[in-house]
């Protein structure tokens, strides 16, 4: 069985006050939560702050992050290292998100760069996939998405795949309030599920956990996390909240 993960992508949001008393307010509202693990990715600037945090109150919180160069370290101004996201034990770290695809015009080989190296400093990567509207509207939704696969995971062994996260974010829901039908991501999952087994076999594929991101709100979670194929969210403006992320990771009360 695949434990469920429900993660916030904070995104460009909170300052490291503010992450602070969010991760404090939400740790308090998941008190007694079991059979789901629940991660928060706040920006850089607030990741040491929120990792003492999470740490001082032992929480179960896990510490995810945005992004991290492909390089241990060196000479790349503006940049963070996955080895220094591993000092402050950050576990999982978001790489391909569409965000970052289109709008900083991260390519294949730099997302495929960047997930191995979150992989060779032993965190997990949540690789995101995802079509345009105009892509699904031309019936190429799961090319596009084989694509992205492909490439970013070329150069994967299947046990390494076997620590991996999937996210399919289909770029037309995010933060539009336009959300998957539960049967459009079960869809998409469970195509992604079958390339896993083609490419790393069928009980790699079955571990991997494949999360569903778009307007993931209190009110849709638990249809969507009942699909066979969804096990987790990626959750954006909702994550914001305490009060509803804390709901969506309690999709099944
Ligand atoms: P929203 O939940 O705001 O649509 O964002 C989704 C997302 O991009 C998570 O990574």
């Amino acid at each position: 069985m695949r434990l469920p993960l429900v993660a916030g992508n904070w995104k460009m949001h909170k300052d490291h006050r503010e992450a602070v008393d969010l991760v404090r307010e939400l740790d308090g509202l998941l008190a007694g939560l079991e059979g789901v693990e629940v991660a928060v990715c706040p920006p850089f600037t607030a990741l040491s702050d929120v990792a003492r945090t999470l740490k001082e109150s032992r929480s179960r919180i896990v510490l995810g992050a945005q992004g991290g160069y492909r390089a241990p370290e060196g000479a790349y101004t503006g940049e963070i290292s996955p080895r220094m996201l591993k000092a402050l034990e950050v576990h999982y770290v978001i790489v391909g998100h569409s965000e970052r695809r289109e709008i900083i015009g991260e390519g294949d080989q730099l997302v495929a760069a960047k997930a191995r190296a979150v992989l060779e400093e032993g965190m997990v990567p949540i690789l995101c996939v995802g079509e345009t509207l105009e892509e699904r509207e031309e019936g190429k939704a799961e090319s596009k998405v084989r694509g992205q696969l492909e490439s970013a995971l070329a150069a994967w062994s299947s046990d390494e795949a076997s620590a991996l996260v999937i996210a399919y974010e289909p770029i037309w829901a995010i933060g539009t309030g336009k959300t998957a039908t539960p049967e459009d991501a079960q869809e998409m999952n469970s195509f992604i599920r079958g390339w896993l087994a083609e490419r790393f076999g069928q009980d790699t594929a079955s571990g991997v956990r494949i999360l569903y991101g778009g307007s993931v709100k209190p009110d849709n979670a638990a249809e969507l996390m009942a699909m066979p194929d969804v096990d987790g969210a990626l959750v954006g403006g909702a994550s914001l909240k305490a009060a509803d992320f804390a709901a969506i990771a309690r999709f099944r009360e």
